[in-house]
């Protein structure tokens, strides 16, 4: 028996065989999705080719990383993220400066359209001082969350600051700005990709799940 799930607005989420005979798709199985996603927020691995330069505090020796190739064509539960999205839809992507011709590119990858700063995180030591990295340059602070858009999604909120002035924490961690997203663009239906904690209300993808937050 060939049961399938058709859902208005769905993908092929719904295909579930469960007769031997159905079809050429015999042991196919995927993931229903009522609903397509109108909210990512990223925090992608970048792969910086670090190993020599960065010796253990690059972010190569802390989990894997992807190349924008590899990143670009991210299946999540076995569907690109560029078909995940809904047509009105929002990106939030977190991005280092050096990165940031990258991150510009995975929006488009993806299928969104870079638009503007959503965060701008300004990290302080416990001290409240302002944290001085490093830096070929100057030396750096801030990290930035780009917002890139797919067709007109709403905002909900328009009195939301973008500067985040914050500790840092463990590396790579950001601070947790999904109550910041869902006032401004409302609870529609979200997704964490490269998640390390679960947030409730959040769908989440990663390989370094560890535990819920409030
Ligand atoms: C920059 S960190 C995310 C940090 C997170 N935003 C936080 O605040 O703690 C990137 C994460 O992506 C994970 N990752 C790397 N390759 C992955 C893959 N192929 N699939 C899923 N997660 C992956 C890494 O292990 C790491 O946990």
């Amino acid at each position: 028996m060939l049961t399938i799930f058709l859902v208005q607005n769905a993908v092929l989420y719904g295909v579930i065989i469960t007769s031997a005979k159905a079809s050429g798709l015999i042991g196919a199985r995927h993931i229903l999705m009522a609903e397509k996603y109108k909210i990512f927020l990223a925090d992608p691995p970048w792969n910086y080719n670090d190993k020599a330069a960065a010796g253990a505090r690059g972010a190569s020796f802390k989990y894997p990383t992807l190349t924008l190739d590899e990143l670009g064509s991210l299946s999540v539960r076995g569907h690109l993220v560029r078909d995940l999205a809904d047509d009105n839809s929002i990106l939030f992507l977190w991005s280092t400066f050096p990165m940031m011709p990258e991150a510009l590119a995975l929006c488009h990858l993806w299928g969104f359209k870079y638009k503007t700063l959503g965060f701008n995180w300004i990290k302080k030591n416990k001290s409240g001082s302002i944290f001085l990295g490093m830096g070929h340059y100057t030396r750096s602070n801030p990290e930035v969350c780009l917002i890139a858009v797919r067709g007109s999604p709403p905002i909900k909120d328009h009195s939301i600051s973008s500067v985040i002035f914050s500790e840092r924490m463990r590396h790579s961690q950001k601070p947790a700005i999904h109550k910041l997203i869902e006032r401004l663009c409302g609870r529609r239906k979200r997704i964490e990709l490269f998640a390390r904690a679960r947030v409730a209300g959040w769908d989440y993808f990663g390989n370094q799940l560890v535990k819920s937050q409030p």
